[in-house]
């Protein structure tokens, strides 16, 4: 019979809890035959808790750089992350594996360890924003005249390049690095750890002519870039589902002559890209900042699947404004009460009308004069202003 066949976790950990130079051999024996990625890693933790270093130091220096999988690797970095205060070997050990295989978990293990170990205190004093505020001109500007990590949620949907009459860039890549540079100003005023949810789509743009081919850009794909730049990770893609009479007809000609490659999809989804600001802490430090007095929504219908089935809206004043009930479930699973939310594109201000109805406070941002004064004159009194 195999050893693979009798070793169990359970035993491993037996052998890791009782400290004995025994049990290290034991460990090691088992280590060097054909078991599981998950038995030689639980074997590496049970290692890593005996108590005799020189032992611990030569297994993990024999084995640390030998092609073994990822997963026992992190185990064996993390073993010397937590043995690093007792004995210097093994910090010397733990930045030679850092930089040998140059490997994002283990740059986030290492940070996210620093952080604990130096006790490094979140900034509480923050400043704080106290009242509705609508920032007035390009948000690249306006924002700074916010403080550093003011904001608790960041929910917007970006121009879709040229596809509306609002805006209108020299060219895609002027676009993303626009684009690029406001995302970097929100990072600046959004709390560590914190959501920002982007709701964009492919787009098309008007063909120069009828000799010329439309170019279709899928612009969700370049923003996953642009938003890692400028200081956020991927958490979450959230497709919105609309019902298909309500989106343009592309599928007409192909349903008239069924000719292979001239198919084209009736597009009824948009994404919500849900990234969080990058930082050294796990999420339950910002969820625990609430304690337990808060409203659950324990009438609502919960979405159990990334999948949300929601009507467009459409609005005379404004060519592409957020559904509210789009507005009501991002804030609902992002955001707290009192939270200070904002939307860096902010066109009629939709979000910033679904938040105050849910208790949040928000921060508008918008350009163009004309949907400023949407906002002012369906708010009356409620917002104060800043110019650029
Ligand atoms: C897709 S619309 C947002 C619509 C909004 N979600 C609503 O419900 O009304 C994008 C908005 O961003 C604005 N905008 C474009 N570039 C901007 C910039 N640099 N600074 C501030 N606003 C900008 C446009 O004027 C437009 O109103």
């Amino acid at each position: 019979m195999k050893i693979n066949d009798l070793l169990t976790i359970k035993e491993i950990k037996k052998l890791g809890k009782d400290k004995s130079d025994e049990n290290i051999k034991i460990l090691l024996k088992y280590f060097n035959q054909e078991i599981s990625i998950e038995l030689k890693r639980e074997i590496v933790s049970s290692i890593g808790r005996q108590i005799n270093n020189d032992m611990i130091y030569s297994f993990l220096r024999e084995n640390a750089f030998k092609n073994h999988p990822m997963e026992v690797v992190y185990q064996m970095y993390r073993t010397c992350l937590y043995k690093e205060k007792i004995d210097e070997r093994f910090k010397k050990l733990g930045v030679e594996i850092k930089d040998f295989y140059k490997n994002e978990n283990i740059y986030k293990m290492y940070k996210y360890y620093q952080y604990k170990q130096l006790r490094i205190k979140r900034n509480v004093n923050k400043e704080k924003i106290n009242r509705p505020t609508i920032l007035i001109g390009d948000t690249e500007k306006t924002l700074t005249n916010l403080p550093e990590e003011s904001i608790q949620m960041i929910f917007t949907s970006p121009p879709y390049y040229n596809a509306r009459e609002y805006s209108d860039y020299h060219s895609y890549n002027e676009y993303l690095l626009k684009i690029k540079n406001v995302f970097k100003a929100c990072s600046r005023v959004l709390e560590d750890g914190r959501f920002m949810i982007v709701n964009i789509s492919p787009v098309i743009t008007k063909r120069p002519g009828r000799e010329f081919e439309s170019i279709r850009y899928p612009i969700h794909y370049d923003y996953h870039k642009i938003l890692e730049e400028a200081g956020f990770y991927f958490i979450d893609e959230i497709i919105w589902i609309k019902p298909e009479p309500s989106v343009p007809n592309r599928i007409g000609g192909y349903m008239q002559t069924r000719k292979p490659l001239s198919y084209k999809p009736n597009c009824i989804t948009e994404s919500l890209m849900v990234y969080r600001k990058n930082c050294d802490f796990l999420l339950d430090k910002n969820i625990n900042d609430y304690g337990d007095d808060y409203d659950k929504f324990e009438e609502d219908e919960i979405d159990t699947t990334n999948c949300w089935y929601i009507s467009p809206r459409s609005d005379k004043n404004h060519p592409a404004v957020f559904p509210e009930e789009l507005c009501r479930r991002v804030l609902k699973y992002y955001s707290y009460e009192k939270d200070v939310i904002m939307d860096p594109f902010a066109g009629s201000g939709t979000l910033g009308k679904v938040a105050k109805e849910m208790g949040r406070i928000p921060v508008m941002c918008e350009i163009n004069e004309k949907y400023i004064d949407l906002i002012k004159n369906e708010e009356k009194n409620y917002y104060d202003y800043i110019s650029e």
